[in-house]
C-alpha cells in the first residue's frame, strides 16, 4: 500500500533550543580530525564551516553544509553574521556543528562565539583540534621543543591588534604571516636573534600542496619570496636538518576524479578528490570547490568519461609529469580526445 503523504507542517517552538559544538577540524589533512569530532559531525543537522576547513573533510558528512568563509569571489560572512547564523539554527532546535580550521581556541575566535552562546542561553561544547603549528611540526619534521636546544615555544600572530610581539621563547611560531612575513622577521631580528637563526615558512601544512621555504633569519630578511596563505613562520635552532626531505613529501599525491576505484594504498599516497558534478544529482552549491594545484599532483584516476569532461572544463591541460589512469576503454578514449591529443 502506498504511504500517505505527510501533510504535517511543523510549528516553530520558541522553547526549543538546539545545541552547538565548536569543533576544531585540524590543519588540512582530513584524517587529523578527532574521533569525537567525527561522531558529532555525523550526528549534526547543520555544519557551518570556515575557509581553512578542507572540503574533502566536509564532504564526508550528510548534514546541511553552510560555508561561512571569507573567499573573495563568493558571498562571505562577517563574524556577527556567523554568530547570528549559529543562533538561528540553534534556536530552531538543530544540532549545530561549528567547524573551524585547526583548533578553535588558537587564533580561531572560538572564545567570541561561546560568549554569544552564553549570552543567549544556548548549550554548547568545545572539541579541540590539531592546530596548524602542531600539524606543520609533524609533517615537516620540526620538533617544536628539542632537548638541550629548545625548551619553550610561543604561538604568536603576524596580524596583531597593535604591534608584532616577540616573546622570550626558544621557538617562535607565527600564524597569519602571508602579508606580514618581513615585518615579523624584522621584529624578531630587532629583538636580538642572530642572523644565522634557522627559519622555515610552511605553506599549506598537512595538505597535498604543502610547501616549505627555508633559510636563515638574515637570508629571508633580504629575500623577497612571495608567501601564500595559509602559512606559518617557524623560527628557532630546533629547525635542524633538511626538512624539505620529510616523510610527507615522499608520499605520492593522487587526484581521484569521480568514484574511488583506485587500488592505491592510502598508506603510501595522499588522495585529493575531484567531484564530478555530472555524476552527482545531489551536488549542492554550498559545497565549496577548491581548485586543485596540479603542480603537486603525481597521478590522476578518472572513473568515467563524464568525469573526464568535468575535469577538462575545470582544467584544460595537465602537466606532463602526471600519470593518468582510467577505469575503462571509454574513459581512456575520452581522456585521449580531450587531453592527450591537445583537446577539442
Ligand atoms: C585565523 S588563523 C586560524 C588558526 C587555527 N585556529 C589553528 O589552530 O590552526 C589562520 C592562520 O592559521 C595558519 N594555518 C592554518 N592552517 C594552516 C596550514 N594548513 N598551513 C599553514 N598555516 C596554517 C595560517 O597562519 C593562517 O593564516
Amino acid at each position: 500500500m502506498k504511504k500517505k503523504a505527510d501533510t504535517h507542517i511543523p510549528v516553530p517552538d520558541p522553547q526549543k533550543r538546539g545545541y552547538v559544538y565548536i569543533i576544531g577540524a585540524g590543519p588540512g589533512d582530513p584524517e587529523l580530525l578527532t574521533i569525537k569530532a567525527a561522531r558529532v559531525l555525523r550526528e549534526a543537522d547543520v555544519i557551518l564551516y570556515d575557509d581553512l576547513v578542507s572540503s574533502d573533510l566536509v564532504a564526508q558528512f550528510n548534514a546541511r553544509k553552510i560555508y561561512t568563509g571569507k573567499r573573495k569571489d563568493s558571498h562571505h560572512f562577517e563574524q556577527d553574521a556567523i554568530n547570528d547564523e549559529i543562533l538561528r539554527h540553534a534556536r530552531d532546535g538543530k544540532i549545530v556543528a561549528r567547524l573551524k580550521g585547526g583548533d578553535p581556541f588558537i587564533f580561531g575566535r572560538g572564545g567570541e562565539e561561546i560568549e554569544v552562546l552564553r549570552e543567549n542561553g544556548i548549550g554548547y561544547e568545545i572539541i579541540p583540534g590539531i592546530t596548524a603549528a602542531h600539524g606543520a611540526s609533524a609533517y615537516t619534521e620540526i620538533p617544536l621543543t628539542l632537548r638541550k636546544v629548545s625548551s619553550s615555544v610561543a604561538f604568536c600572530t603576524g596580524h596583531p591588534v597593535s604591534k608584532i610581539q616577540v616573546p622570550d621563547a626558544d621557538t617562535l611560531v607565527y600564524y597569519m604571516v602571508a602579508s606580514t612575513v618581513h615585518e615579523v622577521l624584522d621584529a624578531v631580528a630587532l629583538q636580538g636573534r642572530e642572523d644565522a637563526t634557522p627559519v622555515a615558512i610552511v605553506q599549506n601544512a598537512t595538505r597535498y600542496n604543502q610547501n616549505i621555504i627555508t633559510g636563515t633569519l638574515g637570508e629571508l630578511r633580504k629575500g623577497d619570496k612571495q608567501v601564500y596563505s595559509p602559512a606559518l613562520l617557524i623560527i628557532g635552532d630546533n629547525i635542524r636538518h633538511s626538512i624539505e626531505d620529510n616523510w610527507y613529501s615522499k608520499k605520492k599525491k593522487i587526484v581521484i576524479a569521480g568514484e574511488d576505484f583506485s587500488i592505491s594504498n592510502a598508506a603510501d599516497s595522499v588522495k585529493v578528490y575531484f567531484t564530478c558534478k555530472r555524476e552527482h544529482a545531489d551536488y549542492t552549491a554550498d559545497e565549496r570547490d577548491e581548485p586543485i594545484d596540479l603542480e603537486y599532483i603525481d597521478e590522476i584516476y578518472f572513473s568515467s568519461p563524464s568525469c573526464v569532461r568535468d575535469f577538462h572544463t575545470a582544467y584544460q591541460s595537465l602537466p606532463e609529469k602526471i600519470r593518468v589512469i582510467t577505469v575503462d576503454q571509454a574513459t581512456q578514449e575520452e581522456y585521449e580526445m580531450l587531453f592527450a591529443k591537445g583537446g577539442k
